[in-house]
């Protein structure tokens, strides 16, 4: 342990800051044990717990801390605290949202791209990182099946991954009169509204396009509504289409998309945030035809590649559109004496200039697993929600409230006492059936709505889970259900 001294010579230790080998190891070790306890425990784990903000505030140590602790403690703290007031997230069967498990390799990689805290700004500042980063966003491109002149980078998720594009979309069509508009089907994410809003594009010029009985955008109605626009002296520039929607994970029909863009010579994106890694899938690349042919891709690895938090990704078919969008010349960031490939800076085409190694993980997985694997863990999910959309079918007491594209499953429960009850009851009972599902802990699914009414709302998004565990979702919910008055 070094001892050093201040400059009013009292003594102090840096044990915490600059440990020697011996203690990084004996850390090293103690975390080893957390994490293979954590991984070894899982599916007994219940995936949620009820709890209260409360309960874990008072077991934190709100005290400002002026004094350090050994890192013993600090681990004791999340192993006792942390873990268990969690939401298991790698648990087989939490269905909720588009919650990726994560996966041991990449903490690993997380930790390692933590240790060399490489600031993968420029190609100077982490040459090797940088090069991972152009190769692993190379191997994105090519698994979309665009061409060799496509580009991208990795950024926080799919929200930041749609604010750039469209950011890049609007440079494109830069136009000083008229009000711009983006049009998008009324399933798209809200972070295209989002966007809009952040770029000053403004909410209400993202114009919402029904969809049809799949929630696949109307074509006709988006032809519709471009013809009106331009008609009023409107500037219609960018079109988003999805390649699964977070409801239900509807594709909508992208070639199509794509001619209807250069027709009214508009920016295709195609928010790929949840689905577009399924196009890895035999049974559902067909469902993905035309999407190489998008100006622009944002997917998220933290989603289908079920890498852990955070790394989204864009990608666009001419980087050098975004280019325009986003290179601002500063003294502090000007590059001195590079040339061609070492010249190259990520803050030319996205938004953020310290980037942390996200690279990384990508890189590890994608090389230690294979394509091969992915695709089968892609293809058991699909098959995962697909089985459960058969037996719901197949069953008296559970209906189906869409139909299952890729791995979204909504549903919902209508046991024979419910059934000549209102809509509005059948509904409020799946609303306590949802929370009552979650507080069991044994399984744990999210909510949608769907046509104006309540759907449970399933993801499967984790290669654990298995058709076992679809039929104990269905177990867990009759049983779950039992215990619920019918009505309130
Ligand atoms: C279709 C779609 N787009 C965008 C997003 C936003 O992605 P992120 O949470 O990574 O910002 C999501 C998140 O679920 C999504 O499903």
């Amino acid at each position: 342990m070094r001892r050093l001294t201040t400059p009013s010579g009292d003594a102090y230790y840096l044990k915490m800051l600059e440990p020697s080998a011996d203690e990084i190891r004996d850390w090293g070790d103690s975390v080893m044990q957390v994490v293979t306890d954590y991984f070894g425990e899982l599916r007994i784990r219940t995936v949620y717990r009820q709890m209260s903000s409360r309960e874990i505030r008072d077991r934190l140590d709100a005290a400002l801390p002026t004094k350090g602790i050994d890192f013993d403690a600090l681990l004791k703290v999340f192993r006792e605290t942390v873990i268990p007031f969690s939401r298991q997230n790698a648990h087989p069967r939490m269905f909720g949202y588009v919650q990726s498990p994560g996966t041991p390799v990449a903490a690993f990689a997380d930790l390692l791209a933590s240790t060399l805290n490489a600031n993968l700004t420029v190609w100077r500042s982490a040459p090797a990182p940088v090069e991972m980063e152009r190769l692993t966003i190379d191997w994105i491109r090519q698994i979309l099946g665009f061409n060799g002149e496509a580009g991208g980078l990795f950024v926080s998720g799919g929200s930041m991954a749609n604010l750039a594009v469209i950011a890049a979309a609007r440079q494109a069509r830069n136009s000083s009169s008229g009000r711009l508009r983006i049009y998008a089907s009324s399933e798209t994410h809200f972070s295209i509204a989002k966007a809009a809003v952040l770029l000053g594009i403004g909410r209400e010029n993202v114009r919402h396009v029904p969809v049809d009985k799949r929630f696949r955008i109307r074509v006709d109605d988006l032809v519709a509504k471009i013809t009106a626009d331009l008609g009023a002296g409107n500037v219609p520039f960018c079109v988003v289409a999805n390649a699964g929607t977070v409801n239900t994970g509807a594709v909508d029909p992208l070639a199509e998309i794509r001619e209807i863009a250069d027709r009214f010579k508009l920016w295709m994106h195609v928010d790929g945030s949840y689905g577009a890694f399924a196009v890895l899938a035999e049974s559902a690349r067909e469902l993905f035809a035309g999407i190489e042919r998008a100006d622009s891709v944002a997917l998220d690895p933290h989603k289908w590649l079920y890498l852990p938090m955070d790394v989204g990704c864009v990608i666009y078919r001419d980087p050098e559109i975004a280019r325009a969008a986003f290179a601002h010349e500063a003294e502090y960031t000007r590059i001195i004496g590079e040339e061609a490939d070492e010249a190259f800076a990520f803050w030319d085409y996205g938004p953020e200039l310290s980037r942390r190694f996200r690279a990384l993980k990508v890189w590890m997985l994608l090389k230690g697993v294979g394509l091969d694997s992915l695709s089968e863990a892609i293809e058991s999910n699909l098959a995962c929600a697909r089985y459960f959309e058969s037996m719901v079918r197949g069953s008296d007491d559970f209906e189906m409230i869409a139909p299952v594209e890729l791995s979204i499953f909504c549903f919902r429960h209508v046991p024979a006492e419910l059934r000549r009850e209102s809509p509005q009851a059948i509904d409020a009972f799946n609303e306590r059936l949802l929370i009552a599902l979650q507080r069991d802990g044994s399984s744990y699914l999210s909510n949608a709505t769907i046509g104006g009414r309540f759907a449970l709302r399933g993801c499967v998004l984790n290669y654990r889970t298995t058709l076992h565990d679809m039929d104990i979702l269905l177990d867990d919910l009759r049983r779950v259900a039992r215990s619920l008055p019918s009505s309130t």
